[in-house]
């Protein structure tokens, strides 16, 4: 059994990645500011698993806290998910974003020295990839970013290197993320965006349920099957199996970066006849310009997940739309209304 602490926990990852802990008998403690959560979700999670959540509103550029909670909760290893995701918001607010993410996590990283906890689990993305040279992505790609959100995740990775090289015996896992979707099978977690969403299935969802009248599909000439844009979506209750994966085997000084996708690409087309599928809704949309700034195509090459943590995405496109649409349904408002 770990005790861990987990930056960002009430959050779309977060959450579901302490309903895969707790259910294997690890300890968790919330430290989130609830700056784009709410605490419903981790009473939600409570629900999940029959089990109390201890957890604090903290902000992670708060040292003094961040020590104090780590005293009080007794950690001896840190999830970090907190951080601010939205690239278009981060190319109108880069101060924001790098004092949120580099200076945040730096943050926490001097908490963390000072009360000598050195086991790390960093939420990175297959963003700092840029446009792909080379498919399946490999963790050996080179490296790139093209907006101040990757940049971010991009300079974090690069202070999570050096710190191992200064302290080998620090270990860290850096989970590349593909594009996390779905929700627990519950329906009582998800994804809630604020405003409206930028990411495709939560707006194809939105569309389903009324709340959005059409989806738009940037760009149908890309050099793809059908035209528009390829991804690797992944359900998030595998990819919360993957945080346990890499939870159950922290310790050994290492410092290591590994994809969590499934291997296999969608088409903005193939995700709406797929929601359609699950939800029985029409999703009424229509085809505009690309969005500045999107590639065609990008899934990643999922093997070192398999060797090095023995994961690998069990749930496919269905399963996705399906979870995804029953939050969505159960929850017409996210967690505005309980
Ligand atoms: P989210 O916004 O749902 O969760 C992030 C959580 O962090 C929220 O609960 C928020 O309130 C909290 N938070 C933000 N800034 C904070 C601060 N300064 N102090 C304390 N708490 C703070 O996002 P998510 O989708 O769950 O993403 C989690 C992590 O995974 C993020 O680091 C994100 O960049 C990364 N990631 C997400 C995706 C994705 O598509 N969702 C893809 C790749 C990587
Ligand atoms: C976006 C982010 C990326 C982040 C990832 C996961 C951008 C440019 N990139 O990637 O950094 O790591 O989310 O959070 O924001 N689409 C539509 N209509 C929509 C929304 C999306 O057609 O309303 C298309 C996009 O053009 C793309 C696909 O759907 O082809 C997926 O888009 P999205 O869900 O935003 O994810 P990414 O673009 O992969």
């Amino acid at each position: 059994m770990k005790r861990i602490l987990v930056t960002g926990g009430a959050g779309y990852i977060g959450s579901h990645t302490c309903v895969e802990l707790m259910n294997a008998g690890h300890e968790v403690f919330i430290y989130d500011n609830f700056s784009n959560s709410s605490p419903i979700a981790i009473e939600r999670v409570e629900k999940i698993t029959g089990k109390a959540i201890r957890f604090i509103q903290g902000d992670i550029l708060d040292q003094y806290l961040l020590e104090n909670t780590i005293k009080a909760s007794n950690c001896d290893t840190v999830i970090h998910f907190a951080g601010l995701k939205s690239v278009g918001e981060s190319v109108k607010q880069p101060i924001n974003y790098y004092e949120n993410n580099v200076v945040g996590t730096l943050t926490l990283l001097k908490a963390m020295t000072n009360c000598n906890i050195n086991k790390l689990v960093f939420s990175s993305s297959a963003t700092v990839y840029g446009n792909p040279k080379f498919l399946p992505l490999t963790e050996d790609h080179p490296l790139s970013a093209t907006n101040p959100y990757g940049n971010s995740k991009l300079i974090i990775e690069d202070i999570l290197r050096d710190i191992h090289i200064s302290s080998p015996d620090w270990s860290i896992t850096i989970l590349r993320y593909f594009n996390p979707v779905g929700a627990h099978s519950s329906g009582l977690i998800g994804e809630d965006p604020r405003g409206i969403p930028n990411n495709l299935m939560p707006y194809v969802a939105q569309v389903a349920i009324g709340r959005l009248a059409e989806l738009t599909v940037f760009g149908n000439d890309y050099d793809t099957a059908d035209g528009t844009g390829v991804r690797d979506y992944i359900h998030v209750s595998d990819l919360a199996k993957g945080h346990l994966k890499a939870i159950e085997q922290i310790g050994m000084p290492q410092c290591s970066e590994i994809n969590l996708g499934t291997g296999v690409g969608y088409s903005v087309i193939d995700v709406i006849n797929a929601f359609k599928r699950a939800s029985n809704r029409d999703i009424p949309f229509r085809f505009a310009e690309r969005r500045n700034g999107d590639i065609a195509t990008c899934f990643a090459d999922p093997k070192l997940a398999k060797e090095i943590l023995g994961w690998e995405a069990e749930l496919g496109i269905k399963e996705m739309c399906n979870d995804h649409w029953a939050w969505q349904h159960k929850n017409p408002e996210g967690y505005g209304v309980v």
